[in-house]
C-alpha cells in the first residue's frame, strides 16, 4: 500500500479532511506561546511541515511567516490559504533558507519524524534558523507514555457539494521501534458516485522524555505544556524551547 497519499495524489481531500476552522483552539496556545517569549510585535516566524496551513490561517494576522512543506499539493493549499505567507519546497530535516527568524513552528508534521537521529537534524534545521534567544514550538501527536494502543475513529464531513467519510485505524505493530502506524480508509461522495481510498502512514512514537533530551541536545531549555485540545480528552503536550 502507498504512504501518505493524504499529501500527495489525495491531498485534494486535505480541506475536506481536517478543515481550517478546527484549528482555532491550538492556534490560541500557539498565539499565547509567542506573545509571551517574543513579546509584542509581528514577529519573523518559520514554520516547517506547514501542510495546507491550517494552523498558520489562524497566526498569518499576528506574525510575518515563511513556510515550508515537502509536499507541493498541499503547498498549494497554503499558497491560497495564506497569500501573505512565502512558501517553499523543502524537507525539513535539511532544509535551509539562509536566514534566521524570531521562531521555528513545527506543528504535527514533526509526527512524520520517525527516527532519533532525523529528529536531531530537523532540530538542527531549526536552529540553524534562529538567532541565541530564539524559540522553538512543536507539537508530537503521539507520545510513548500516553499513547494508549489500537484505536478506530471515523468522521464525515461535506463541502462544495463533496462528502468525505474516513476511517482511520491507529495501531503500534512492534512496540519495541519508534513507530507506530495508521491506516486510513476514505470514502469520497461526489456527483452521485462513491470512491474508495485506502492509505498507510507511519509516524514516530518517542517519550517525553526523549523529546526533552534531543532537545536540550540541539541547546534548547524546553517547557512541556499541557495541550488539551484532542477529542477524547487524550493528553498531549505543546514542547516550547528557547534556544541558548
Ligand atoms: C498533518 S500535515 C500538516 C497539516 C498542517 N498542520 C495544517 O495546519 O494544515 C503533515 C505535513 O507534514 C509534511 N511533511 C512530512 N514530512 C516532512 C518533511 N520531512 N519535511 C517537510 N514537510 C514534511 C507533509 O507533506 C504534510 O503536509
Amino acid at each position: 500500500m502507498k504512504r501518505n497519499r493524504l499529501y500527495n495524489d489525495l491531498a485534494h481531500l486535505w480541506p475536506l479532511f481536517d478543515p481550517p476552522e478546527e484549528y482555532a483552539q491550538e492556534a490560541a496556545f500557539w498565539r499565547q506561546a509567542l506573545r509571551e517569549k517574543l513579546g509584542p510585535g509581528r514577529h519573523q516566524v518559520l514554520e516547517l511541515g506547514v501542510g495546507g496551513g491550517h494552523l498558520l490561517s489562524h497566526l498569518a494576522a499576528d506574525v510575518q511567516a515563511t513556510a515550508v512543506d515537502i509536499s507541493e499539493g498541499m503547498l498549494a493549499h497554503s499558497i491560497k490559504l495564506n497569500p501573505g505567507v512565502e512558501h517553499h519546497v523543502g524537507d525539513m530535516r535539511s532544509v535551509r533558507l539562509g536566514r534566521t527568524f524570531k521562531a521555528v513552528l513545527i506543528h504535527d508534521a514533526i509526527s512524520y519524524i520517525l527516527t532519533e537521529e532525523d529528529l536531531r537534524a530537523t532540530f538542527a534545521t531549526a536552529r540553524a534558523h534562529l538567532e541565541p534567544g530564539g524559540l522553538i514550538i512543536t507539537v508530537p501527536d503521539w507520545f510513548r507514555e500516553t499513547f494508549k494502543g489500537t484505536s478506530v475513529d471515523h468522521h464525515t464531513r461535506t463541502r462544495e457539494g463533496k462528502e468525505l467519510t474516513y476511517v482511520q485505524y491507529v495501531t503500534d505493530p512492534d512496540p519495541a521501534d519508534t513507530t507506530i502506524e495508521t491506516i486510513f480508509i476514505y470514502i469520497i461522495k461526489e456527483g452521485g458516485q462513491v470512491q474508495i481510498e485506502q492509505d498507510r502512514h507511519i509516524t514516530g512514537l518517542f517519550s517525553l522524555e526523549t523529546w526533552l533530551e534531543l532537545l536540550a541536545q540541539a541547546g534548547f531549555e524546553t517547557e512541556a505544556r499541557p495541550y488539551p485540545v484532542y477529542d477524547d480528552d487524550d493528553e498531549g503536550y505543546l514542547l516550547v524551547g528557547v534556544l541558548k
